[in-house]
């Protein structure tokens, strides 16, 4: 089901071998596998989350794949101090400000989502690529299945209204956009300008 949004936002992504990319509310690392095919063995995923739990599951993924490009950082993505996840990340081998900054399903968990976004933001190049994938309800012929994507968004504790990929659309250019699943995957690209 939502594997569709992963793989179109990856797409839109456009990342290079080498590129150093964000995962916002990693969780169990279910982008690495997509991420890793873009970026390569001389490329690193940086995936942040707060739960400890989430990251041990990633970790694990991580090292039944012998990814040795994972960083994995425990931290609030509405919290957390910049200056001090760009630290973390480059005492673990990585580079402060990344090429890309990615969130898929996490954001519209997150009350305060816009504070998150500028976290993005915050821990990116100033020309970095930026993508958000998230939910709402489905639209169209499609819109009979909105009770059924409402549920599943309340039971995941997501905000089915927080269609937090306006902040790409805000504050990118040349902003690409996707949907899928009767418009219930939202995927938004865009690039920062300098
Ligand atoms: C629905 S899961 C999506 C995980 C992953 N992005 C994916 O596509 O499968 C949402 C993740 O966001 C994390 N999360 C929620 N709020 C967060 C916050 N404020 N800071 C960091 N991570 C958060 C949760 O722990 C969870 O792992």
């Amino acid at each position: 089901m939502y594997r569709a949004g992963r793989r179109l936002g990856i797409e839109l992504l456009g990342l290079q071998a080498g590129d150093q990319v964000l995962d916002i509310g990693c969780g169990t690392g279910l982008n690495f596998a997509l991420l890793q095919k873009e970026i390569g063995p001389s490329g690193t995923i940086v995936g942040v989350d707060r739960s400890a739990d989430m990251l041990k599951l990633a970790r694990r993924r991580a090292d039944r794949n012998g990814w040795t490009n994972v960083i994995l950082i425990e931290a609030d993505a509405v919290a957390l101090a910049p200056t001090e996840v760009s630290q973390r990340i480059a005492e673990q081998g990585g580079r402060e400000h990344s090429d890309a900054s990615f969130a898929t399903y996490a954001l519209s968990l997150m009350p305060d989502w816009g504070i998150a976004w500028e976290n993005m933001l915050a821990l990116t190049t100033g020309t970095a690529v930026l993508g958000v994938v998230d939910m709402q309800e489905p639209t169209g012929p499609f819109s009979v299945m909105a009770p059924l994507a409402r549920l599943a968004c309340w039971l995941g504790g997501s905000d089915i209204h927080a269609h937090p990929w306006t902040a790409v659309e805000r504050d990118c250019g040349a902003v690409a956009a996707a949907s899928a699943r009767g418009a219930h995957l939202q995927i938004r690209v865009g690039r920062l300008t300098a």
